[in-house]
């Protein structure tokens, strides 16, 4: 099955109350974690590039890892960009065979973000490659974008609505209370935000911040309208711990043993996540 968009993936998500994961991925292992995982399990999935990712390796490299392990997947797999404030960088994508961008305007003005993200949208008319888009200021760091917790703040129901119904997006994040990275304390989620922009919108929702959330917290947002989660942090601990605690436990320096250690640790992640949001068995 060849990479698709994530439009009819998250619109049948929403419509059956699971959610699709989306993983970060950082390099061709974990990108293999993901899609076996989803395999073995019978879920929709979404490979996730950061910005800073896709610029380390080059955007060849990363697409052609995808179409490689793509082959002769028997699920939906979209390969989606995270978090991009850069057009130029959105277009080389699109260019490059991503079949999914987020353009995240959300540090400008209101109706800055509309602008760009409505150039986004003129970008992908034609090719059939989807778009997220964000309101609000999610909290923490994800790839080149700060947010401090004085400077976050949820995003406004109203402007929701008349952003989504200026824009045919194909995904909306709204900022609702969770944050990227390691979570301090309890996360207050705006449980009402998240249930009024749903109905409010229609639009399939994306929830960021995935790592650390409780399970009934995860449960609670899939079954108010969110379709989408993103997981990162976990992901990137999964890499590192993989590989580092093999080496640890066993010294051998033959790097192929801690590479398939690392892989099983990310395809576990995966495996977790993917029986939590109930994309188990979609495919
Ligand atoms: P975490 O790093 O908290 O899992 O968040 C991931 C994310 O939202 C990526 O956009």
């Amino acid at each position: 099955m060849s990479l698709q968009s994530m439009t009819a993936m998250l619109k049948r998500a929403q419509a059956n109350g699971y959610a699709v994961g989306a993983f970060n991925i950082l390099d061709y292992n974990s990108m293999r974690a993901v899609i076996d995982a989803a395999e073995e399990w019978r879920a929709p999935v979404i490979i996730q590039t950061s910005v800073k990712t896709v610029l380390f390796w080059g955007y060849d490299a990363v697409i052609s890892w995808a179409k490689q392990l793509t082959l002769h997947a028997t699920i939906p797999v979209a390969i989606h960009l995270d978090h991009c404030t850069d057009i130029d960088v959105i277009r080389k994508c699109i260019d490059a065979g991503w079949t999914s961008v987020m353009i995240d305007a959300s540090t400008k003005p209101f109706t800055e973000n509309i602008r760009l993200t409505q150039q986004v949208l003129d970008m992908t008319a034609s090719c059939g490659v989807s778009v997220e888009a964000e309101l609000g200021a999610i909290v923490g760091v994800e790839d080149d974008i700060h947010v401090k917790e004085q400077e976050a703040h949820l995003a406004d129901a109203d402007q929701a609505v008349q952003f989504c119904r200026e824009l045919p997006i194909d995904c909306f994040a709204p900022a609702v209370g969770t944050a990227h990275g390691i979570y301090k304390g309890e996360p207050k989620i705006a449980y009402d935000l998240i249930e009024e922009i749903a109905a409010r919108t229609g639009v399939p929702l994306a929830l960021h911040g995935g790592t650390g959330l409780a399970d009934d917290v995860f449960h609670r947002c899939i079954a108010l309208g969110c379709a989408k989660v993103n997981i990162s942090t976990q992901l990137k601990y999964a890499h590192i711990d993989g590989f580092v605690n093999y080496h640890q436990a066993n010294q051998v320096y033959n790097p192929l043993k801690p590479i398939a250690a690392q892989y099983d640790a990310l395809k576990a992640a995966v495996v977790e996540n993917i029986k939590l949001f109930g994309s188990a068995g979609q495919a």
